[in-house]
């Protein structure tokens, strides 16, 4: 039983393609079976079938190598129209459907594409793949309320109105985190969750508003402990997708990661930046009319091919007006080589980068890119020493997906050697908010800061130089999760809400349940969250988390299929003592 995925009509045959869940076969209905032929007849794609009929091999020279089941054939001597159905608005057989606001729309049809059943194929097994992991590592699943007051993870809430308390509302939770805390104080000692969140912010395709997470929690752990937990869990899963990875994963700090990559979510799967500040003397400086007391950084996109002239100058032109007025230029290398007095500079880069790379020389087809900072630039970068670092990190990001997809470095082999998993740790405690001018948790506000930045004052002398017990697990480029160890003194904790500018009044008001807890025997604790429908996307080899999530909403965070949000009706705004204002 199933649905006709096609239908061909070769007269005294008709050959219906029946798909279910598990794939298509090919059913061949012969007008000899009178009855059965007649319903094939009037069958059409999406129709729901039901066929009774031997199974044999198909003729010689009739296999159809690209279907699994392309040796074989059912004969029909019996078939019912079980439902019919009209015209779809693209045909489930179809791999490529343009028009995603039509997929979404109809979305019943969408996710009957093989493809699409595949990734909650996969999805599914995934998920229970972590789930059995952390249960047999002594993991309790515990359920936690979407009914709840706000949990500052940096994003907006969605509220609830509520009907018997007018004027108040639930929050859904952005993530579990307090509900975790709390569970580690009554004991529970390791906690997970496979967690829905909702958080109201700027939707990209590796957002959802509300999205899953694979939330964790343990009591008296060493940061290691939780690694490794993570570890096993992302061996479990990636198992699951016939991927088997190798452990531990690499470790960078948050600052090693801005000074190789250029972001604290390296994607390694290019080579490193690498610092030619050394290679260019001050003379060398004065003469290319580079800045003295900033770095001078390059890369290499291996393998491009060797561009011609016109290609390369094109390229420069296009780096450059990217970078517009912002005080960074390139060094044409390949131009210095062809003047005597820059040649050796030129090959000083050249090996430079090489030996980065491990390999004993650079090849012409290998793109060198160069970034130098303009006479007089520090002015404009008067707030941000990393500032640079970030910069050329995104345009080695830029150049990667112009070049290196097309010439596969991004490798699709299928194998561990696809995904390059990184830990980065001692992230920054706080971060700069230019809009507010404030100091906001960079991770969240119940994330411990270093012991030695506690001690030496900084939480109120230097806000800028502390640094967090908080670590990411990122892969190719991707956040995959974040975590910390928390605060799990009282005394701490307030400290850090007054740092972060909040009254003790206003601390009370919205934390002073939490507060309280943590006075009544708190146990060291941390924990980790990773995005499930983030891993899933990059198993999947996805490029947007829509493609493994069954009903999710578009960038404007509208759900397409059943139409929401919609207007609440004038008797449920009354109920919920809500007026509603039109803002003009
Ligand atoms: P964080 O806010 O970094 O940490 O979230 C953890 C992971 O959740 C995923 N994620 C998302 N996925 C899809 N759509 C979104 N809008 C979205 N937002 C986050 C990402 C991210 O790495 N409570 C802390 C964790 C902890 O400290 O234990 C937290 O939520 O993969």
């Amino acid at each position: 039983m199933g649905w006709v995925n096609r239908r061909r009509d070769h007269g005294g045959l008709i050959f219906l393609d029946l798909r279910d869940r598990s794939g298509i076969a090919q059913i061949v209905v012969d007008e000899k079976v009178t009855a059965a032929h007649a319903k094939a007849d009037a069958a059409r794609p999406e129709f729901v079938i039901a066929v009774k009929g031997r199974v044999r091999r198909r003729g010689a020279g009739l296999d159809n190598p690209n279907m699994p089941t392309g040796e074989i054939e059912v004969v029909a001597s019996k078939l019912l129209l079980l439902n019919d159905a009209r015209t779809p608005p693209f045909s489930p057989a179809e791999d490529a459907i343009a028009n995603e606001e039509v997929r979404l729309k109809y979305r019943y049809l969408d996710l009957r594409r093989t493809e699409m059943q595949a990734n909650f194929a996969l999805r599914s097994r995934v998920a229970m793949a972590i789930r059995n992991y952390l249960v047999s590592e002594g993991f309790l699943e515990i359920e936690t309320p979407f009914m709840t007051r706000s949990t500052p993870e940096g994003a907006r809430d969605y509220l609830v109105p509520s009907r018997v308390h007018p004027g108040n509302f639930y929050a859904l939770p952005q993530s579990p985190q307090i509900f975790k805390q709390i569970l580690m104080v009554s004991g529970f000692d390791r906690y997970f969750q496979i967690a829905r969140c909702f958080r109201d912010e700027d939707l990209r395709a590796d957002r959802q508003p509300e999205f899953t997470q694979i939330d964790l929690e343990m009591s008296f752990p060493q940061m290691d402990n939780i690694f490794r937990v993570a570890e096993g869990f992302l061996t479990a899963a990636f198992a699951a997708a016939g991927i088997a990875l190798t452990t531990p994963f690499v470790h960078m700090t948050y600052d090693e990661a801005i000074k190789n990559y250029g972001i604290d979510k390296p994607d390694m799967r290019l080579p490193a930046m690498v610092s030619l500040s050394d290679i260019l003397t001050p003379e060398l400086r004065t003469a290319l009319k580079i800045e003295q007391s900033l770095p001078v950084l390059g890369f290499v996109i291996p393998n491009v091919g060797e561009l011609s002239g016109t290609a390369r100058k094109s390229l420069l032109g296009e780096v450059r007006a990217g970078f517009g007025d912002c005080g960074l230029d390139l060094l044409d290398v390949v131009r210095l080589r062809t003047n005597a007095t820059f040649a050796p500079l030129a090959d000083a880069i050249s090996a430079a980068l090489a030996a980065s790379l491990g390999v004993p020389a650079l090849s012409a087809a290998d793109l060198i890119t160069v970034v130098t900072p303009k006479l007089g630039t520090p002015a404009m970068w008067n707030y941000d020493p990393q500032w640079i670092y970030k910069r050329v990190g995104a345009l080695r990001l830029e150049l990667g997906a112009k070049f290196a997809d097309k010439h596969g470095l991004f490798a699709k082999t299928g194998t561990a050697a696809d995904f390059k998993f990184a830990w980065v740790t001692d992230f920054p405690m706080y971060e700069w908010n230019e809009e507010t001018k404030t100091w906001d948790a960079a991770h969240h506000p119940f994330t411990s800061p270093h012991e030695d930045d506690i001690q030496a004052g900084r939480l109120t002398t230097d806000k800028g130089a502390v640094r967090a017990l908080a670590y990411d697990v990122v892969l190719n480029g991707n956040e995959l999760g974040s975590g910390s160890i928390r605060i799990h003194r009282k005394d701490v904790q307030a400290e850090i809400f007054r740092s972060l500018g909040m009254t003790d009044e206003e601390a009370h008001e919205r934390f002073g349940f939490f507060l309280d807890a943590l006075e009544y025997g708190t146990p060291p604790h941390g924990g980790i969250a990773l995005g499930l429908d983030r891993i899933v996307m990059i198993l999947a080899g996805a490029t947007s988390l829509r493609e493994v999530i069954a009903f999710p909403k578009t960038a404007r965070a509208i759900d397409l299929m059943v139409d929401a949000p919609t207007p609440a009706t004038p008797q449920q705004l009354r109920e919920l003592h809500l007026r509603t204002v039109t803002r003009t």
